[in-house]
């Protein structure tokens, strides 16, 4: 038997999704409760979960075991961020007036700003720029309670520059805490070099794809008008399916076009937005294996429809939230937040949203049993919640909850109790 390294005990409540793989259906928000409870880990894993006196018999601590006091407090899984663009350079936030003024995102995005703007700035710094900044927004980000996140190249729309972005999140992933997840995102937008965007992914798939995807798990297309239509999005993803990369879309976020057939049809692991889906949308994509990641944080920071997320947790989609983290419409790194808004906008309850956070975003990045729940074998990461009631994680919005922060088994703060600084992120 293995040594228990890390002892969080007598905990008011163990929170954790039912289950193994993703939820759905009548599943959906089933929640494992141990209450009171007692995590045993042993190096990055976790070794038991349930009533203390039980865990102490079976695993009892040796003389190194370090102990975490969970009395007052709840534990939930480390949460997972299925959908960001954290890595960028410069910031929107002139554009931000702009459309608080009454611009529209595709407006700006049309006159050569929005994402455009965010490629010219990324394209201008270094490697090393870019990963100091990605590593300060994952600092922010593990503030919150993200402990794995993607993140997605996509401001290059070069050979130089996306495989800059995929070096630099390789980077940030050996240098601070957060578990990071690369996709390949190249056929973002058509950039100002290219005349049409047939042009633009015959280049890609001739001059860039072979070298990203050795530094990424996964592809990206943004299927919309004034991006990709979805010719050229199927030439793009099947192109990137034979190199071995999982697919992803953003699809139907102003427009329905074509992106939930396409995404079954190639069997893709995700649609992300879908703000703009209809009643038959729906139900394909809930009828599927392909998951749905809603994004209510973008849909707030642009002031848009609700995507239909009752039609797809009632029809049994496979449903995950995440923040999609980036400068332009999404300027939010707080997954608690987008769990909130899954509550107050798009009808989840608490325990839905907890697992759209946790184990159904782990499953859109291929680590089903991995992370995302509280459960033997899985990864040691945890939050320590300084309220016994776990739905105080997506009930107070913009709170500020975490008496601790265990990655792979390493305590990475105590704010309440022992009183450890953050580690250095450099
Ligand atoms: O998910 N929709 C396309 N891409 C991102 C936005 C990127 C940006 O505006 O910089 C999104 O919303
Ligand atoms: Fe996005």
């Amino acid at each position: 038997m293995s040594e228990i390294t890390l002892l969080i005990h007598d905990l008011d409540a163990g929170v954790s999704p039912a289950g193994n793989g993703p939820q759905r259906g009548r599943e959906f928000g089933r929640l494992e409760i141990h209450s009171p409870a007692s995590i045993a880990i042993s190096g990055g894993r976790i070794t038991a979960v349930g009533p203390p006196e039980e865990v102490l018999r079976d695993f009892p601590p040796g003389s190194d075991c370090e102990t975490v006091d969970g009395r007052g407090r709840a534990a939930v899984p480390g949460l997972v961020d299925c959908h960001t663009h954290a890595a960028f350079l410069g910031d929107r936030a002139g554009e931000f007036e702009l459309r608080s003024q009454g611009a529209s995102y595709e407006e700006i995005h049309a006159s050569g700003g929005g994402i455009l703007s965010t490629v010219e700035a990324t394209r201008r710094g270094s490697e090393g720029d870019l990963k100091s900044a990605l590593v300060k927004h994952l600092g922010w980000m593990l503030h919150h309670g993200t402990m794995t996140a993607e993140v997605k190249s996509g401001y290059g729309l070069d050979l130089e520059t996306e495989l800059k972005m995929l070096r630099a999140i390789h980077a940030a992933n050996d240098s601070q805490p957060v578990d990071l997840h690369p996709t390949f995102l190249g056929a973002h937008t058509l950039p100002p070099e290219f005349g049409s965007a047939e042009e633009y992914v015959e280049f890609v798939i001739r001059d860039v794809l072979s070298r990203a995807a050795h530094l990424a798990e996964a592809a990206d297309v943004f299927l919309e008008r004034g991006s990709l239509e979805v010719g050229e999005s199927r030439r793009y993803l099947e192109a990137c399916r034979e190199y071995g990369l999982a697919l992803r879309l953003h699809a139907d976020q102003f427009s329905e076009r074509g992106g939930i057939p396409l995404a079954v049809e190639l069997g893709a692991r995700s649609v992300d937005h879908l703000e703009a889906t209809g009643e038959q949308g729906a139900r394909l994509l809930a009828r599927s294996n392909v998951a749905a990641v809603l994004l209510p944080a973008c849909g707030l920071f642009l002031g848009l429809p609700n995507p239909p997320a009752r039609t797809l947790i009632e029809e049994g989609a496979i449903v995950a939230l995440a923040t999609d983290f980036n400068p332009g419409s999404s300027f939010c790194s707080s997954l608690p937040i987008a769990m909130n808004l899954g509550c107050t906008r798009l009808g989840l309850s608490p325990a839905q949203a907890l697992c759209a956070a946790t184990a159904n975003a782990a499953h859109v990045l291929g680590l089903d049993g991995e992370t995302g729940r509280l459960a033997p074998g899985y990864r040691a990461d945890i939050l320590i919640l300084e309220d016994p009631d776990w739905r105080y994680l997506a009930y107070h919005l913009g709170g500020d909850h975490f008496a601790a922060r265990i990655k792979s088994g390493q305590v990475l703060e105590l704010l309440v109790g022992n009183g450890r600084d953050l580690p250095s992120l450099e």
